[in-house]
């Protein structure tokens, strides 16, 4: 739509920037923390960019206060972060760790202090080892009560001061590299039956959760966030057309239908009946699913890029199970599933180094999309650039960053014109993180941390990236001048 004055983001927009556990806090072992699953994975040979772990990560755990200062000089208005389960329940089923809830106790009252409103995401990838190996993890349906206990024991102890859950941080993904391409923890390939079981797990897991904590507190916003690659047809002939359907049904409104109306989409689950796959259900699971559907407050979003869709034919590509890791830009190639489509590059938009096309329209897509199919409010829980940036005179001149982000927020505002009820928009990150498979080089945040690859060099002091001031100014008008 073609609006000639803007409205403009509501008063109370959260303005904010996001993180997940073992991706900056570092103290993988510290106050009787249990070992994860990403801290055993990163360990096998070959996993990792060269190796690295977020053993020390960017130190968040020890140095939360000088982050959260930094944040209230930027002006954010919520911080959202994961809560590592293995730091709370070290056995994943066990007794729980009281330094654990003792230290997300202090990073929630210190984020208060600066009236930075706490956002926080239950599951961000890293589950205990030990039920790994006890039942193989999210393969087994025991880990739904498992979550379901871990959840309850974080909404009993913080539901007073966080108003803001995310219950899942992208189940596509997770499940996606887990069981299919063996890029993430189990490290499985090609386990199709699996990978819509354990997403079945994963979304009862989601669902009693957003169940039980409404009924502790009828007040708290919920939702889980969903890695949104929105699709664009390659062209207008109907193969393509349809190809772009049967990847939207396998790929995003698998994921949204649920979460948004409690249900598998139809023509997903025909197909995978006729491909041998079925989903075991138990009796209760589709009523609590829509429960859970009417309760949820807002979908969640990371939004990196959109996608192209053509068909593709049976004997066409396959998937390699291999993406860019190096930051060698071009050094992708399309990958499909053969009989229905393939994901060509976009010819009429850029990429990162990574391969990411970036697509600023493509978030008012989305936006628009949910709008019209769920009627939810939205959250974008991400939204950032990966890039190689430099330190120089202890400054970082990142201006790719912020014609990213500010073309991005662009888009977003012409959403909210368009009656799209945007709650929240965080950059991925804050500061510089683990980016899991692409090493330290890989950079997202406002601010840049001293280190590399290797676990020993680099202070991790912080600094300011010019994007930190940009960032603030816009929130300081709260979009107006964008
Ligand atoms: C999302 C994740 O997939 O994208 C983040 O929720 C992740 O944890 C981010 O870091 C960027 O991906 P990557 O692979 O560049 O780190």
């Amino acid at each position: 739509m073609y609006f000639k004055e803007s409205k403009g983001f509501k008063k109370d927009f959260l303005w904010g920037s996001a993180s997940a556990a073992y991706q900056v806090e570092g103290a993988y072992d510290a106050d009787g923390k249990g070992m994860s699953n990403w801290d055993e994975f990163v360990r096998i040979p070959g996993k990792t960019f060269k190796a690295t772990t977020g053993d020390k990560a960017v130190d968040h755990y020890h140095r939360f206060k000088e982050d959260v200062a930094l944040m209230a000089q930027l002006g954010l208005k919520t911080y959202r972060f994961s809560i590592a389960w293995s730091r709370i329940y070290p056995d994943g089923d066990g007794k729980v760790n009281q330094a654990g809830i003792e230290f997300y106790n202090n990073l929630i009252n210190e984020c208060l202090k600066y009236s930075i409103v706490p956002m926080v995401t239950v599951y961000h990838w890293d589950m205990p080892q030990a039920l790994e190996e006890k039942y193989n993890g999210w393969e087994n349906r025991q880990i739904v009560d498992d979550f379901v206990r871990y959840a309850t024991t974080l909404f009993r102890n913080y539901g007073d001061r966080v108003k803001h859950w995310i219950i899942m941080n992208e189940q596509n993904i997770f499940t996606r590299f887990g069981w299919l391409d063996g890029m993430h923890p189990p490290g499985k390939i090609d386990q199709q039956q699996l990978f819509y079981q354990v997403n079945h797990h994963a979304f009862m897991a989601h669902a009693r959760c957003v169940v039980s904590l409404k009924e502790m507190y009828p007040d708290a916003l919920v939702g889980s966030s969903f890695a949104y690659s929105p699709s664009y047809g390659l062209d207008c002939q109907p193969q393509n057309a349809m190809a772009k359907y049967d990847y939207d049904d396998l790929n995003n409104f698998f994921w949204m239908d649920v979460y948004g109306y409690g249900r598998y989409p139809k023509a997903a689950i025909r197909y995978l009946a006729s491909q041998g796959i079925e989903i075991k259900m138990e009796n209760g699971d589709e009523a609590i699913m829509k429960k859970a559907a009417s309760l949820t407050d807002f979908m969640g979003v990371n939004y990196y890029q959109s996608t192209v869709v053509e068909f593709n034919d049976i004997d066409g590509v396959g998937t390699t199970h291999e993406m860019n890791t190096t930051g060698k830009k071009g050094t992708s190639t399309v990958q499909g599933v053969p009989g229905l489509y393939k994901n060509p590059k976009n010819e009429f938009l850029p990429t990162t180094d990574w391969d990411w096309t970036i697509d600023p329209m493509g978030l008012r897509y989305c936006c628009r999309e949910i709008t019209s199919r769920y009627d939810l409010p939205i959250v974008i829980s991400e939204n950032g650039l990966g890039a190689f940036d430099k330190l120089e005179d202890e400054k970082v001149k990142d201006p790719y960053r912020v014609a990213y982000l500010q073309a991005h927020l662009q888009e977003l505002k012409k959403a909210v014109d368009d009656g799209c009820d945007v709650l929240a928009y965080c950059t991925w990150s804050f500061t510089d993180l683990l980016s899991w498979l692409n090493g330290y080089q890989k950079r997202y945040g406002f601010i840049y941390v001293d280190r590399q690859e290797d676990e020993n060099s680099g202070t991790l002091n912080r600094y300011k990236k010019d994007s930190f001031y940009w960032y603030q100014e816009v929130i300081r008008t709260n979009g107006e001048n964008l």
